[in-house]
């Protein structure tokens, strides 16, 4: 088994009086493609905030690479493409290059110091998710799917190793998902990047993920692909709270 790059040890959370997460114990293996799943309002971006820094425990503890929280530092080791990606304001005036430069962790002195190496860079994440020939496009110009690659590229900016994204696919159309998980596929297996990916389409994902997390408050279920497609539309409905219409996916 290989080491966890996230670990969560029975981690709380409540916002205000309401609790909305209740002890979870989590680990997300290194080199795993892992799907988080669960019901609107069942926690799954809080626990992503908590992992990213940006929200503390009430309760419990949380290592990132082998460290506790509190002193890990290395945060070009994580790539995040938030949920709010795509509600992005089309009408925002930066270039495809600009917003990938926006992710660089490294100081970049913008008008003045902007290096060759640091500008190589940038181009190499832009060429990484196929969007090079719009590099000097505006953003604003592009479809939902293709500013949803550069805000991967934005992600991959500084080779993390792990890359985290909160519902990517939201709003995108069948070919672009199809797409999107093909690059998905390439980043985990040629580039071996860990990934966290929480989404709803559940069929297309359950063909690409190695391990699956259901999230409801509590966990509900951590395992394979293959066990989760075998749950019943009564465990599903248990878990989600209500009923489940189970989408038959072996094509
Ligand atoms: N900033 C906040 N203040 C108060 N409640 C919040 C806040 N953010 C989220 N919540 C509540 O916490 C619960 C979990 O939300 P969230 O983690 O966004 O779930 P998910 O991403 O699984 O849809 C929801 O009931 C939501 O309304
Ligand atoms: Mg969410």
């Amino acid at each position: 088994m290989k080491e966890p790059i996230v670990s969560m040890k029975n981690v709380s959370y409540a916002y205000e009086e309401k609790t909305v997460l209740d002890h979870i114990h989590f680990e997300l293996p290194q080199g795993s493609f892992m799907g988080l799943v669960g019901p609107n309002g069942g926690g799954k971006t809080t626990l992503i905030k908590l992992l990213l820094g940006l929200l503390k425990p009430d309760e419990g503890s949380i290592e990132l690479f082998g460290k506790p929280i509190g002193k890990f530092k290395e945060r070009n080791k994580i790539g995040f493409v938030s949920q709010k990606a795509n509600t992005f304001n089309r009408g925002f005036p930066a270039t495809v290059f600009e917003v990938v430069s926006t992710g660089l962790t490294a100081k970049v002195g913008y008008f003045k110091f902007f290096s060759r190496k640091h500008k190589a860079k940038v181009l190499e994440a832009i060429n990484q998710v196929g969007m090079l020939e719009y590099a000097y496009e505006n953003i604003g110009n592009l479809s939902g799917g293709q500013q949803q690659r550069v805000f991967i590229a934005r992600a991959l900016v500084n080779d993390p190793e792990l890359l985290i994204l909160d519902e990517p696919t939201v709003g995108v159309d069948y070919e672009n998902v199809r797409r999107f998980y093909e690059l998905l596929h390439q980043l985990h297996e040629v580039k071996n990047i860990t990934l966290l990916l929480i989404t709803h389409d559940t069929g297309t994902m359950t063909e690409h993920a190695t391990d699956i997390v259901c999230l409801n408050k509590t966990l509900h279920f951590h395992g394979k692909p293959e066990d989760y497609t075998s749950l019943t539309e009564e465990d599903l409905s248990n878990f989600y709270g209500h009923p489940v219409n189970v989408v038959a996916h072996n094509h």
